[in-house]
């Protein structure tokens, strides 16, 4: 049985949802030969704790939900994330701060530190790796560690992995998708006859928005996406102010029931594309026939769908944000990092 140390930065939805996970799920995780235990959190709302032996999952559970960590018994208490980076004994950091998509920081300096200690990061946080992806991968490689970062992109829905490990060579020309929870079912709700306030508040009580929802509805969160599918799967570096971007603000009640008469639906698609040696990427609100295999897509369900030069269209239709889809991802990773090849 290997033991597995995660240091854990951030404890919000996402965090929650992995502990969540490595609960219900740490009998089956056994079968990978695999022992994951958290010797250190720090949320900057929540607290700090650090214990070598191991805190307990259950009781971090219990304290995050009533928003203090203060009560769980740990060795070291309110340690500083720096600190904690250079004096805890860890395996994996799981970073899952909060996502700034200007810099990328505070969390690109962390994960930076951890891989240059040559230990391995799973991340849910999207500024890191569309801000610094060829630099944080190349620093990753030098040390012999790995950043798993599925769940930048659908949350736990395998659009990286299936982008990076199956459609790559087959010649990726066209990404196009969903690639935004909270807006999709903002205009889901929109179509049943919600109110834009209302369902954007159902969509921050489900865990589906950012902390700051205007990533969300203005575009920036998708755009991000664009960039980090456009850096890893495109193989072409761009900066989020080269996304032609635009948000879903400006449609009203009568723009989705104008559409609905025509037999159209809005979606917010993102697309990056290979035109004439460059890449052309865009997040836009687009008026879609009912037949686009994109306009069946509901709710806070994302789709991507790669166009390619040996399988043509593949879609992938799944969960692209919530707790537990997105603690998932932090999960996937991990076991891709451990997995034993089965002899
Ligand atoms: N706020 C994001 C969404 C979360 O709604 O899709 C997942 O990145």
């Amino acid at each position: 049985m290997q033991s597995v140390r995660l240091l854990m930065i951030g404890l919000g939805n996402v965090g929650q949802g992995l502990l969540t996970i490595l609960i219900e799920q740490e009998q089956s995780l056994r079968q990978y030969g695999l022992n994951f235990s958290v010797v250190g959190v720090n949320d900057l709302r929540l607290g700090s704790l650090a214990d070598p032996r191991g805190l307990s999952l259950p009781d971090l559970l219990a304290a995050a939900a009533q928003g203090d960590l203060n009560r769980v018994a740990a060795e070291k208490k309110g340690l500083s994330v720096e600190d904690m980076l250079e004096q805890v004994d860890y395996d994996v950091l799981v970073e899952a701060s909060y996502t700034n998509l200007q810099s990328g920081e505070p969390a690109t300096g962390y994960i930076r530190k951890a891989v240059s200690s040559r230990k391995h990061v799973v991340t849910t946080n999207k500024g890191p790796i569309a801000l610094h992806y060829p630099e944080l991968q190349s620093l990753a490689e030098q040390n012999g560690v790995r950043i798993g970062f599925e769940g930048t992109v659908m949350s736990g829905t395998p659009a990286i992995f299936l982008g990076m490990n199956w459609l790559k060579a087959a010649g990726i020309q066209r990404i196009q998708g969903i690639l935004n929870g909270t807006t999709n079912f903002i205009l889901t709700k929109m179509e049943e006859g919600m109110e834009y306030a209302e369902a954007l508040a159902e969509a921050q009580r489900l865990g589906y928005a950012e902390a700051d929802p205007t990533g969300d509805v203005e575009g920036y969160d998708a755009a991000g996406k664009v960039v980090i599918l456009s850096n890893v799967l495109m193989g072409h570096s761009i900066a989020m102010g080269e996304v032609d971007r635009q948000g879903i603000t400006h449609l009203t009640s009568a723009d989705i029931r104008d559409a609905q008469r025509a037999g159209q639906r809005w979606k917010l698609i993102g697309t990056i594309e290979a035109v004439e040696g460059t890449i052309r990427a865009s997040v836009k609100p687009r008026m879609l026939p009912l037949s686009h295999p994109l306009a069946q897509v509901m709710g806070a369900t994302n789709a991507i769908t790669y166009t390619t030069r040996y399988l043509g269209e593949v879609t992938l239709i799944g969960a692209g944000a919530g707790r537990l889809q997105t603690g998932y991802a932090l999960l996937a990773d991990l076991l891709s990092i451990y997995r034993r090849e089965s002899s």
